[in-house]
């Protein structure tokens, strides 16, 4: 890119969204297709197809890039990539549709969404997917249980792609071409990303605060795709970022945007994945801390940085930012990590999105060295609103 933003995955954005010319075309031709109603995950996927996020993936993966995927984190192009992107259905579904032909793919309300060119449609080994890419085969780890619950055969393809999703945070929904505008436009060349699907806390705040002492700028970037259950909303998120960017950010030098993407809680190799994400984004840098896109005790606090070192960093072009596990210290009356603070751990507030969303539960306040007040007061109405609402 001649702005000097960082290349694409792969050298150029692929957008699998079809233009205006060809649109009426296809939803001609869509109309006597067979249809195939997809879900919130596959949206999320078909979201992300579309806006050149998953660049240079074309649609949903085929066998060969499956199975490479899964074993050895990269494309069957020897391109870094450690989520497989499928389409799952039922061996029902799959018998109506040849190889070679073209399908619907339709939401919840029936409408058209895409068109899959189903290239190959193949059985595959659930439990080798969830040992590879979520290390344990335990279907109560919530990206196992989707793998389980979903079809028996992957629809592999192209996809040519007809509507994005509802405009949800619509003025934060910057597609990759859009946010390396934003960044060109600033004249921002280093630009450090945060992912998050927590409410913020003090932690995330430093650690984003160290990254931008050394880069042009920030790119606040929660992921507002599904999450499991008991995770916060993320309308209750957004609040959340809105007053600490008012209040505690230089306005020049942040951006908030979104990620439609959905969580699979994989830590590692979801680490992975999310940093390519932004690395389409037009992000050069990623930020990676304690457990990582981890859930439970599935993951090492670490394992999510440790996973960077099996890559070719060139190959990956995104530069990680490690931080380690940080916390509030009383005696420094700042916030640090074991590595800028010489006091015991009796001094020590450590901070989890974990224990905030415990202590919101249990009706309390989290305090100043957790949470900014104005956060703590987002969080704090939010979680009324269900009790008022009955
Ligand atoms: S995640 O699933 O999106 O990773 P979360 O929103 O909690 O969950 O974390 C966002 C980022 O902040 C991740 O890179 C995570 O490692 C990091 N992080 C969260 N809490 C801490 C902490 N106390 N110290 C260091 N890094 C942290």
């Amino acid at each position: 890119m001649s702005n000097g933003l960082i290349a694409p995955h792969g050298g150029e954005l692929i957008v699998n969204l079809v233009g205006e010319a060809e649109r009426a075309a296809l939803l001609e031709r869509a109309a006597a297709l067979p249809q195939i109603t997809v879900g919130s995950r596959q949206l999320a996927d078909l979201e992300m197809l579309a806006n050149g996020a998953y660049s240079p993936l074309r649609g949903f993966m085929t066998r060969e890039d499956y199975l490479s995927v899964v074993n050895t984190m990269h494309l069957s192009n020897s391109l870094p990539w450690s989520i497989p992107i499928t389409l799952a259905v039922t061996a029902e579904q799959a018998a109506g549709v040849p190889e070679g032909s073209e399908v619907a793919l339709v939401n919840a309300e029936g409408v058209l969404q895409a068109v899959l060119t189903v290239q190959e449609k193949f059985g595959y080994d659930k439990a080798l997917e969830a040992r590879q890419v979520y290390r344990t085969e335990d279907e109560a780890h919530p990206g196992v249980k989707v793998v389980y619950q979903q079809g028996d055969v992957l629809l592999g393809g192209p996809v040519q792609i007809v509507a994005l999703q509802p405009q949800i945070f619509e003025q934060y929904r910057y597609t990759p071409a859009q946010s390396r505008a934003l960044f060109a436009e600033r004249g921002w060349k280093r630009v450090v990303a945060f992912q998050t699907r927590n409410p913020v806390h003090r932690a995330h705040e430093y650690i984003q605060k160290c990254a931008l002492e050394t880069v042009d700028g920030l790119y606040l970037h929660p992921l507002v795709g599904d999450t499991k259950g008991d995770d916060i909303p993320a309308d209750v998120r957004m609040r959340c970022y809105e007053v600490l960017l008012e209040n505690y950010y230089p306005q020049d030098r942040v951006i908030l945007g979104v990620l439609p993407a959905a969580m699979r809680y994989a830590g590692p190799r979801e680490a992975i994945f999310h940093a390519l994400m932004r690395k389409n984004y037009g992000c050069s840098h990623f930020i990676v801390g304690r457990d990582h896109a981890g859930v439970g005790n599935y993951y090492g606090t670490y394992d999510a940085q440790h996973i960077f070192a099996e890559f070719d960093a060139d190959k990956l072009g995104i530069t990680p930012m490690f931080f380690d596990h940080t916390f509030f210290c009383k005696v420094c009356d700042a916030m640090a990590s074991k590595k800028t603070c010489p006091h015991n751990g009796e001094h020590h507030v450590m901070l989890s999105g974990t224990k905030v969303r415990q202590m919101l539960q249990a009706g309390e306040v989290p305090p100043r060295e957790f949470s900014r007040p104005e956060v703590a007061s987002v969080l704090i109405e939010a979680m009324r609103q269900p009790v008022t609402k009955g």
